[in-house]
């Protein structure tokens, strides 16, 4: 796996404990295991991305297999599609379905996070792949060196996909549909916008293989309601009486709507 010093682009080398580029830039491996490669000029916030809180109701939540469904799918995209090298899972949070898609490629795995806490968590749970802290707009990775790039529930960043995935890559791409987790969206806001979603997206400089709906109901009852809100954007965007309505639910029996996208890329591709 060929990483690149987020600061100045070179080439980083391992050393023991941390990483090193020619130009002296060095980068420690922390005590959890995880490599922090998010220099301060690429952070817009002390703490970028999903906070403890959130991470840990994502892991508790994916963990009891509620999102299995998903994960399944994802799996079987990838053994039909992808190719023979390194993943690098963007946006990739504590790794539930990261780990999973590496064990059915077999193939060295890269979970990439701009949460500490969560390649944190992810380093904790999971040894053996690299987690590193970085951003997706800066991906610390040399070009064309990737097989497979995943999005999940996460940010696309075309530019720095077509750049680190290899010729024959395959990017794979998760998204909400426009039904997804309807039941809670009906108790935490007095009424429901009708926004309409691109799902399946033109993403510039790839190509698209196949784009395949995943439709399920689940049950959650006490703590795992609240860890459903956590793990969404909706936690953020909840107003004091919707959370009341929530914490009042016991159980909730709600829809998971999502499409997994699957893309190659177009080598003859040139960004403006
Ligand atoms: C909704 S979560 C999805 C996590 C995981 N892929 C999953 O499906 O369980 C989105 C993740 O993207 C991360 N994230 C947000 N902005 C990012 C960025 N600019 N670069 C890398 N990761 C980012 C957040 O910290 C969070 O862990
Ligand atoms: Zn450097």
């Amino acid at each position: 796996m060929k990483l690149r010093c987020p600061v100045c682009g070179a080439q980083l080398e391992r050393r023991e404990g941390f990483y090193r580029c020619e130009a002296n830039h060095c980068f420690d491996i922390a005590r959890q295991g995880y490599l922090n490669l998010l220099p301060v000029q690429q952070k817009h916030s002390k703490n970028p991305g999903d906070t403890r809180e959130q991470i840990l109701a994502r892991r508790a939540f994916l963990q009891a297999g509620f999102y299995a469904p998903i994960a399944k799918a994802l799996c079987g995209l990838a053994e039909q599609y992808a190719p023979a090298g390194p993943i690098l899972d963007v946006g990739c949070g504590e790794g539930y379905y990261s780990v999973q898609v590496e064990k059915v490629l077999r193939q060295p795995l890269i979970g990439l996070d701009i949460s500490r806490e969560a390649v944190r968590c992810a380093a904790g749970t999971y040894k053996g792949p690299a987690w590193i802290c970085a951003t997706a707009s800066h991906l610390p990775v040399e070009e064309r060196t990737i097989g497979t790039v995943m999005s999940l529930f996460a940010l696309t960043v075309p530019e720095e996909f077509h750049r680190v995935l290899r010729p024959e890559g395959l990017f794979l791409q998760v998204l909400a549909q426009e039904d997804h987790l309807l039941g809670l969206k009906s108790i935490i806001y007095p009424q429901l916008l009708h926004k309409p979603k691109q799902i399946i997206p033109a993403v510039p400089g790839f190509q698209l293989l196949e784009s395949r709906p995943v439709r399920f109901s689940f049950t959650v009852e006490g703590q795992q309601v609240q860890n459903l809100l956590m793990m969404t954007p909706h936690a953020y965007r909840i107003g004091p009486e919707g959370a009341q309505r929530l914490l009042q639910t016991q159980a909730l029996t709600d829809v998971a709507s999502c499409r997994i996208n699957c893309y190659r890329p177009i080598s003859s591709f040139t960004f403006p």
